[in-house]
């Protein structure tokens, strides 16, 4: 049922029931694979996400900045290509980059409705109350939901521009991203569009170095998946027990972060009545953040229907938004 906090309205799709169920599934999937992984959406509790934006500053951690620099060159161009009324946000976060386009938007004189849609329920709902004080008028929707599960539970109504940015769709495995873009490609209907931000194949060193940087703030991001399990499923994972690794895979065009066990441990999860054994040296995958080559990038989004209408990269060439059609 929609929650009214003054021009905002909070709809949830993940409620205490179905998340728990959600991680108790991923978690033990994962922990008893071989090797061991985690999927990274269960890195952002309120917690997560704050070290997220931490991140997001770091000097290593480009891709926010380049992603900021063509939404200030290209937010009119892409407000007049989309003629959107209604901006939906995957993964929103805390919606920093979004204000360019609400901007762009409501100078274009079309902008009417925003749906922000993200895991971390308390992140969600205060970007939702900062944008709506920010633009009075404005209808925001906030949808607590899981982009790859709940796509289909999205509003529809308005001229949709569905934006995808940070390079988020990189957390996707490749089989994840195609069904992602297939489910998402159904939802739309002509005169909608999809904003897709995507980072872009580099320098090996720069790109390890964006996800392990000097001050430790990544490190702190990966462990903070073990505090999630700790606390949600009764568990007895010490995070500073496993360090921070990040690796880039040059075949797989990906970064992944691992955390790997400093000794031999056995982790008590009590939720799943499961113990769980770590040798020393063994590591665990807790994320891919895929890079792209921008004509592999088109074949993707032509393989799940879209047609690219636009695309923009930084004056560096780091990193890439599409505009796509249906
Ligand atoms: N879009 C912002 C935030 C990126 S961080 C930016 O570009 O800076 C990734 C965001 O996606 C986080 O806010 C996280 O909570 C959210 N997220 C991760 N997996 C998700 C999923 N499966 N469904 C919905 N939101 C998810
Ligand atoms: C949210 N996502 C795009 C980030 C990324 O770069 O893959 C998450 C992140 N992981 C480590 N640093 C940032």
């Amino acid at each position: 049922m929609p929650v009214s906090l003054s021009t905002v309205h909070v709809i949830n799709h993940l409620d205490r029931d179905y998340l728990r169920q959600a991680l108790e599934h991923d978690v033990r999937v994962g922990l008893t694979a071989s090797p061991k992984w985690l999927p990274p959406k269960w890195f952002y509790d309120a917690a997560g996400s704050e070290l997220f934006s931490r991140i997001t500053r770091l000097p290593e951690y480009y891709p926010t900045r380049r992603e900021l620099a063509i939404l200030r060159a290209r937010a009119a161009d892409l407000a007049a290509e989309s003629g959107a009324d209604t901006l939906v946000e995957l993964g929103s976060g805390t919606s920093e980059k979004t204000v360019l386009l609400l901007d762009a938007l409501a100078s274009a004189g079309t902008l009417r409705a925003y749906t922000p849609v993200d895991v971390d329920a308390v992140t969600l709902s205060a970007a939702a109350q900062r944008l709506a004080r920010r633009f009075p008028g404005l209808a925001v929707r906030a949808v607590c939901a899981d982009f790859e599960r709940h796509l289909a539970l999205l509003p529809r109504a308005g001229r949709r521009m569905v934006a995808f940015l940070g390079g988020t769709i990189g957390n996707l495995d490749p089989v994840a991203r195609e069904v992602f873009l297939k489910e998402l490609r159904a939802t739309l209907r002509p005169g909608d569009t999809f904003l897709l931000g995507a980072d872009l194949v580099k320098d090996v060193e720069r790109l390890v170095a964006a996800y392990d940087d000097s001050a430790g703030v990544t490190a702190a991001f990966n462990r903070n998946v073990l505090r999630v399990i700790n606390r949600e499923l009764d568990a007895d994972f010490e995070p500073e027990a496993f360090e921070h690794v990040a690796l880039y895979d040059g075949r797989q065009d990906w970064i992944e972060m691992r955390l790997r066990a400093s000794r031999d441990m056995r982790v008590r999860i009590g939720g799943l009545d499961l113990a769980v054994d770590f040798a020393e040296g063994e590591e665990m995958r807790t994320e891919i953040s895929a890079k792209f080559r921008p004509e592999k990038l088109r074949e993707e989004l032509v393989a799940a229907g879209f047609k690219v209408r636009r695309r923009y990269t930084d004056p560096t060439g780091d990193f890439t938004l599409v505009l796509a059609e249906v």
